[in-house]
């Protein structure tokens, strides 16, 4: 068996009589996902070397001199003069690495006093999603800015609402469309709220029993922006709910945006032809020369399948962890980088795309009374004439029933035929048999009426413009 020696960068190997096999070198190995935490475990350091100075383990001098070589390296690694090496195990290694050549082997070794990777990693995941949650919302609200302006563009346009995908009553297009901003907002109060439990620092937890010399876990909290240290060093270093519910979260993103998607493949078919999909957010077939494929909306739905695999795997991994830090815990990371990578690419194409769609409104408008969509009204306005509902629920049936027989629409049944089915059936009934009228009386709470979808549309707008603010 072929023995690494001691590895340039390695933390460890005091007790080993040499380092590990090449094959458990090459399965350990983190580094070439877990360098994108590069410059938040730098962050950490510099936060941690003040901790030690205030604790009397480096003097000022020390501190400063450690705190400008750290900048030094992030300059090194942001220039790419500075790379990891096929012997660093992961970003922690190759970093400390990288700091003894600026710094010196002497004062370089002291930096890892009072701290573990185990504390460290926990805290890197959580600084490093803070700052992309705060990018995702960025991309989230920009794509329900643009949802709203292709709301507000298409006021009292109506269209066929379904259930059961079947036609169901009329409603506006905007409030259809404001259908699917409002679950991404909840899903940015999600993110606002895992935050909170986000914002907290597990270093001072050591390998996971807590340190020893006496650092201060409220000034590194501080340092780090987080709002104060975890309160259980054990569960610091063991749990990743933390990174589950960021998981969760960009999943069901993820699984939202795939719901405007499929209506968005077939609103765009030649049987719906509700929509036509910019040329510049289409694609063509390399045989059909007619062909204009809705692929960002099928990418959508398509990644949402991936995410439930990463968030899938990522609490799979958890469910049978012993306390405290377990190796497991290093295949948290690669699912929720591949989510938030996923979500990068995805919503500024999704965003396009919704922008420049163009609607067919006419064609929208033609379908809206179809398939008998307003025998609801029907039923309604027989309430309205105080017949009981199960009555006026029969009586509207079998007016629809009479409508199929006779290929008639529910406003085409002569007054006789309909004085047949119900003498609670008058003439004025024609009232309501409009889609307009319809759509008007939906003026419930969070109804398809217009002054409804607009205190929607003032609503949304307000929360959006204070995110993006
Ligand atoms: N790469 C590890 C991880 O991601 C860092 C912590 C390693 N700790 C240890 N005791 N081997 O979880």
């Amino acid at each position: 068996m072929s023995q690494h020696a001691s590895a340039a960068g390695a933390l460890w190997g005091g007790r080993f009589s040499g380092g590990p096999a090449e094959s458990v070198a090459a399965l350990s190995r983190s580094v070439h996902f877990d360098w994108r935490l590069a410059k938040y475990d730098i962050l950490g350091t510099k936060a941690h070397i003040r901790a030690l100075q205030q604790a009397g383990y480096l003097t000022m001098a020390e501190l400063e001199k450690l705190d400008r070589d750290l900048g030094e390296l992030w300059a090194r690694i942001q220039n790419g003069s500075f790379l990891p090496k096929e012997s660093d195990e992961d970003v922690h290694s190759a970093l400390e690495r990288g700091l003894i050549e600026i710094t010196g082997k002497e004062l370089g070794g002291k930096v890892r006093a009072g701290r573990s990777r185990n504390d460290q990693i926990a805290t890197l995941i959580r600084t490093y999603l803070l700052e992309e949650a705060t990018h995702l919302e960025r991309l989230v609200s920009q794509l329900i800015a643009t949802i709203a302006n292709r709301a507000e563009e298409h006021l009292g346009v109506a269209m066929p609402g379904r259930t059961h995908f079947q036609h169901a009553q009329p409603v506006l297009l905007s409030h259809s469309l404001l259908a699917h901003a409002w679950p991404l907002q909840r899903d940015l109060e999600r993110l606002d709220d895992w935050r909170k439990r986000a914002m907290l620092s597990p270093y001072g937890a050591g390998a996971l029993a807590g340190n020893t010399l006496g650092l201060d876990p409220n000034l590194v909290a501080q340092e780090l922006g987080l709002s104060g240290p975890t309160q259980n060093s054990i569960d610091a270093t063991s749990s990743r709910d933390v990174v589950a519910e960021f998981g969760f979260i960009a999943t069901m993103m993820g699984i939202n945006l795939s719901r405007f998607s499929e209506e968005i493949i077939v609103w765009a078919t030649a049987e719906f032809n509700y929509i036509k999909l910019a040329d510049a957010y289409s694609t063509g077939s390399s045989i059909m020369p007619q062909k204009k494929n809705p692929d960002v909306a099928e990418l959508a739905r398509g990644k949402a399948g991936r995410m439930i695999g990463d968030l899938t795997g990522l609490l799979a991994t958890l469910k049978g962890l012993p306390l405290a830090y377990n190796r497991d815990l290093q295949e948290d990371k690669e699912p929720v980088f591949d989510m938030i990578d996923t979500l990068f690419v995805l919503l500024p194409a999704f965003t396009g795309m919704v922008e420049t769609m163009t609607f067919n409104t006419e064609r929208m408008e033609e379908l809206a009374p179809a398939g008998f969509s307003l025998a609801t009204d029907v039923a309604e306005w027989l309430v309205k004439q105080k017949v009981i509902f199960r009555d006026a629920h029969e009586i509207t049936g079998s007016l629809v029933s009479y409508c199929e027989q006779h290929g008639l629409e529910l406003h085409q049944v002569p007054d006789a035929a309909m004085a047949a089915i119900s003498p609670h059936l008058t003439p004025e009934v024609r009232d309501v048999l409009t889609v307009q009228g319809s759509i008007r009386a939906r003026a419930g709470a969070g109804g398809t009426a217009l002054p409804r979808v607009l205190e929607q549309l003032t609503g949304i707008r307000k929360i959006i413009a204070h995110r993006l603010a």
